[in-house]
């Protein structure tokens, strides 16, 4: 570890790096944006893996959430890397080993990818459903495997809060106030009757690509957090402090 503390000149003592820079810090708009997705995506993984075994109330308002901070997450992502292209993230301390740059770039690139890409495979298993007042609804509608009896279109049937395709999808409002709108080229392949079971299919494509990116994500955020730890508590560099937790002196 080749951390020194050279910067006697401002009596302040600060670690710094090979080059005599300080350890720079994040700017304040990206640390405000990853702590924001951050816990956007532990709360959707703590939720997501649960909420389908959950009573009917309550599993609609947990879906209306979790589709909602997850949406929040993919705008927020798209935020971060405009900034991101326009702001130079600070250097890793000159400690670092390559494979640990390497192995820290990786896993980065595959959150940012899994930032992406679990919102929109989200998105579109709830868009896997004939457009409403198509004649492929109508058909969609007509032959549920599960009973329907009772229920309105645009209701959740029981046990298919996700919009499984046993009838139609719930509606939902993004924080309850936004209807959410649909992934238009997915819903219109079920435009018409003939479009309905190659829907299907996806929509249970969709279910698995999600299902499975839930448990990379995971294990990136649990990769993550321990490189972190690593370099904070055993090589003593001062990482919390470049994402705003406390100070670098
Ligand atoms: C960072 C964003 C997101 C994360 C981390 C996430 C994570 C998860 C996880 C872990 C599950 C459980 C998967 C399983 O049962 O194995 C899940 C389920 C689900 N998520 Fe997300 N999600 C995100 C965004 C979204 C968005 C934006 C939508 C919709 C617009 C969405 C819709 C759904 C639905 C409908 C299910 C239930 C799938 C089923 O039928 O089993 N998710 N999510």
């Amino acid at each position: 570890m080749t951390t020194s503390f050279i910067d006697n000149s401002l009596a302040t003592m600060r670690p710094v790096d090979a080059s005599g820079a300080p350890y720079g810090r994040y700017t304040r708009v990206a640390i405000v944006l990853h702590w924001a997705i951050a816990t956007c995506i532990v709360f959707n993984l703590s939720i997501g893996f649960f909420m389908e075994s959950w009573p009917l109330p309550i599993r609609f308002t947990a879906l209306m959430l979790h589709v909602s901070s997850g949406l929040t997450v993919l705008a927020l992502t798209v935020a971060r890397v405009v900034w991101r292209l326009l702001n130079e993230p600070p250097p890793y301390p000159a400690g670092m080993k390559p494979w640990e740059r390497h192995t820290a770039h990786f896993a980065h690139f595959l959150l940012y990818a899994a930032m992406v890409l679990m919102p929109v495979t989200g998105w579109a298993i709830l868009s896997a459903h004939a457009p409403p007042g198509s004649r492929g609804a109508a058909a969609e509608f007509a032959t549920p495997p599960v009973s329907l009896a009772g229920l309105k279109p645009g209701v959740a049937p029981p046990g298919a809060m996700s919009g499984r395709p046993s009838g139609p999808p719930p509606i939902l409002k993004v924080w309850n106030l936004v209807p959410m709108p649909m992934i238009a080229p997915i819903s219109a392949i079920g435009k018409e009757p003939g479009g309905i079971a190659p829907l299907h299919v996806l929509h249970e494509e969709f279910v698995a690509w999600h299902s499975v990116g839930g448990y990379l994500l995971l294990g990136l955020l649990v990769l993550h957090i321990a490189g972190a730890l690593k370099h904070q508590f055993i090589d003593r560099q001062s990482e919390f402090a470049r994402m705003g937790i406390g100070s670098d002196t």
